[in-house]
């Protein structure tokens, strides 16, 4: 038995983002949109019902997290969300189960690129050159930074914490507390 997993950020972050995507995307003709990275699957559900005009195709590269997708999608029963594929966005887009050159309208990406590795950006933006239509839309939601300042604070600790885990990652055991210094990360 699946099981519906529970986010607590999909949950706070859900309508705001909803908001954006009815400022840019049509709702009166059909359309195809890709999710990269679903997580649970509460995004795609809460967008698939708001924008029925959309077919949506979920995706991710956790086990656990496609279970989860699809048993939000037998419990909510929408005919316009796809059961979930696997997509390991840093690999090549020809992977991406069978998407051919400009066939999607939207595809969306939600707090992946600051929590994964460099190439999964990298896969993502060669992509979406080549799956999205010429008027097609790449939406991306993360805590980034504006023109190098990163706002509120709550978002400067994390990016900290994120950089004081990728370096305890990449360096192990007695080097480890030596490097930080020179990192210029604060372990604390
Ligand atoms: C913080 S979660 C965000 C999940 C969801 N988009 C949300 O906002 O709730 C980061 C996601 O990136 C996915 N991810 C990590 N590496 C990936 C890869 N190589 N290809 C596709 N997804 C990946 C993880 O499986 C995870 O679901």
């Amino acid at each position: 038995m699946c099981k519906m997993l529970n986010a607590a950020a999909a949950d706070r972050n859900k309508d705001p983002i909803l908001a954006v995507l009815k400022s840019r995307v049509t709702s009166d003709r059909h359309l195809m949109a890709l999710e990269i990275s679903s997580g649970t699957g509460q995004h795609v559900i809460h967008f698939a019902k708001a924008f029925p005009n959309i077919t949506w195709q979920p995706s991710e590269f956790e086990a656990q997290s496609l279970s989860s997708i699809e048993a939000y999608r037998q419990y909510h029963r929408l005919q316009n969300v796809k059961p979930p594929i696997y997509l390991d966005v840093s690999q090549s887009w020809e992977t991406w189960g069978g998407f051919q050159a400009e066939s999607c309208d939207l595809v969306v990406n939600i707090n992946m690129m600051h929590i994964s590795p460099l190439s999964c950006t990298m896969g993502l933006f060669h992509a979406v050159g080549k799956i999205l239509k010429r008027q097609g839309l790449l939406l991306t939601y993360g805590p980034y930074a504006f023109k190098g300042s990163i706002t509120p604070q709550s978002n400067v600790d994390f990016d900290q914490s994120l950089r004081y885990r990728l370096v305890i990652k990449q360096i192990t055991g007695k080097r480890a507390t030596s490097a930080l210094p020179q990192s210029g990360v604060d372990p604390r």
